[in-house]
């Protein structure tokens, strides 16, 4: 049985119109938006037939949340991206509600989509989320299976909730297909269940991978896992995470728990846990694997709870994804590093070497811009501050500040541009990350795209990555800071030719 409004063609053909009246003052210039429109968590991340698919949480009709579609775009490289025709639109009796996140995975050269049937009721104890395949013989157009839905209810754990059970990732190890789940306890807690089959159709329940704990959040959601570096590796969502220190201050945070799966009993023996990603807007993070063996994870790039400025402007499009980043594991830690494509789209503006700051302020020629890479390395064993002013101009600015007394970078979007506002207590523009320096040099990657800001330090062991609005034009400057001695050994700025 169909439903009638969501179908693909309406969907379609709305975006083939509305896509030029999107206002691009904050488009970002090389991370993945859709054409019109709200996008959420990336989905069915995947490398089929030589080329990468992203899919993603997809409402086309409004920039805010609504009933949910699978929007599409591939690419060769992760940097370019192609859009597709909408890949799911929620027109059938059991995903009436929305087709929410999922994964995709390739069986005998066609590609599969496993996501989530949203059923929601008026009386909320009542709704039920369930999962459902659909399949593709291109990779472009898909049909739901007529065995749909392949979980319910009745699959579920007795301490579990039938409210609350989404986001299915597949994948396939020793010639069994796995899925893992989120769902929520009866006692309000996050966990992850374990499926698995041999057909992708008819799956049965193996076990809970692992259950959160109180102080874990209250629902985990967007589940991943993966074998990296000899670890194994489980990424969850969690909602409403308690604040600690400098972590889980977002309203629902990203976090990775390495340790061992012991997949006879199927369950997840945690060695840590750490957050992922220390910004303002970095939520459900899916990784794929590709055919050089690298594991690849991308995440949307806003925050739930939070007014969406390009909403609120009426600008026709909310949300995009990070750029992919390159995973390993070292030193019993998550490293993270930008795809090494992106430096096919350098061009240089910059070079500077071995220059000293004691206690000045500076802007150098070449560096500065709304759409392009910093790269530097600043020796600080004689500094006790060093910050870069990003985005600035006489009435704005966006901070980055390292503080050698406490080893803490500081990201600080107060001055901005348009203010942000959320659930989430005060303060809501600053975060803050623990980082000791490696023999007293910092080493900054810094991924500026209009509207986002994008930082890795240190080679890829902490990431803060955050949306700024900024209102004048002018806001492009770049200042560097000195408290105290800070030696540049070197600072690279490249503009981002999208050819
Ligand atoms: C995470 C999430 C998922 C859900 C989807 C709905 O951001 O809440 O758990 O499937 O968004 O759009």
């Amino acid at each position: 049985m169909k439903t009638a409004n969501y179908t693909l063609e309406n969907a379609n053909e709305f975006i083939r119109q509305k896509e030029k009246d999107v206002i691009t003052t904050y488009s970002p210039g090389y991370h993945l938006t859709a054409p019109v429109g709200w996008i959420n968590d990336p989905n069915g991340f995947v490398y089929y037939e030589g080329e990468y698919h992203l899919f993603y949480q997809y409402y086309p009709y409004k920039t805010v949340w609504g009933p949910m579609h699978w929007g599409h775009a591939k690419s060769k490289d992760l940097v370019t991206w192609e859009n597709l025709p909408v890949a799911l639109s929620p027109d059938q009796y059991y995903d009436e509600g929305g087709c929410f996140s999922g994964s995709a995975i390739e069986k005998d050269g066609k590609l599969y989509l496993m996501y989530t049937g949203h059923l929601p009721q008026s009386d909320e104890e009542q709704s039920r989320q369930i999962q459902c395949m659909a399949v593709s013989e291109d990779g472009i157009h898909f049909e739901k299976i007529n065995q749909n839905p392949v979980l319910d209810e009745k699959d579920l754990p007795d301490n579990a909730r039938v409210q609350d059970f989404r986001d299915p990732k597949v994948f396939e190890r020793n010639g069994v297909y796995y899925s893992i789940i989120a769902s929520q306890t009866k006692e309000l807690t996050g966990q992850i269940l374990l499926y698995q089959s041999t057909d992708l159709i008819e799956w049965e329940f193996k076990s809970i991978l692992l259950e959160g704990t109180k102080d874990q959040g209250i629902m985990w959601e967007c589940p991943d896992l993966f074998e990296l570096d000899g670890k194994d590796v489980l990424i969850t969502s969690p909602i409403q995470i308690p604040k600690s220190g400098n972590e889980f201050h977002n309203v629902s945070s990203c976090v990775a728990f390495i340790g061992k799966v012991d997949w006879e009993k199927g369950t997840f023996e945690v060695e840590s846990m750490e957050e992922i990603d220390h910004g303002l807007d970095f939520y459900a993070p899916q990784t794929t694997i590709d055919e050089q063996g690298r594991r690849v994870m991308v995440a949307w790039m806003q925050m739930w709870g939070r007014n969406m400025p390009t909403h609120t402007e009426n600008h026709g499009w909310v949300g995009a994804m990070t750029l992919p980043r390159e995973l390993r594991i070292k030193d019993g830690k998550l490293i993270q590093l930008p795809i090494s494509e992106i430096a096919n789209y350098y061009q240089k503006s910059a070079e500077i070497k071995e220059v000293v700051l004691v206690d000045e302020t500076k802007e150098f020629e070449g560096v500065a811009g709304k759409v392009g890479v910093l790269e530097l390395i600043v020796d600080l064993k004689e500094a006790t501050r060093f910050r870069i002013e990003l985005r600035a101009s006489a009435t704005e600015r966006t901070l980055l500040t390292y503080h050698t007394e406490t080893n803490e970078l500081e990201f600080d979007r107060f001055q901005s541009g348009i203010p942000i506002s959320g659930e989430e207590a005060e303060p809501l523009n600053k975060r803050k990350v623990l980082c000791s320096l490696d023999e007293g040099k910092l080493k900054l990657k810094i991924l500026l795209d209009n509207s986002s800001i994008e930082t890795f330090v240190n080679d890829g062991k902490e990431t803060i990555t955050s949306t700024i609005y900024p209102l004048s034009d002018e806001s492009e400057k770049i200042y560097l800071e000195a408290t105290g001695k800070v030696r540049i050994d070197s600072l690279d700025m490249y503009d981002i030719d999208m050819l």
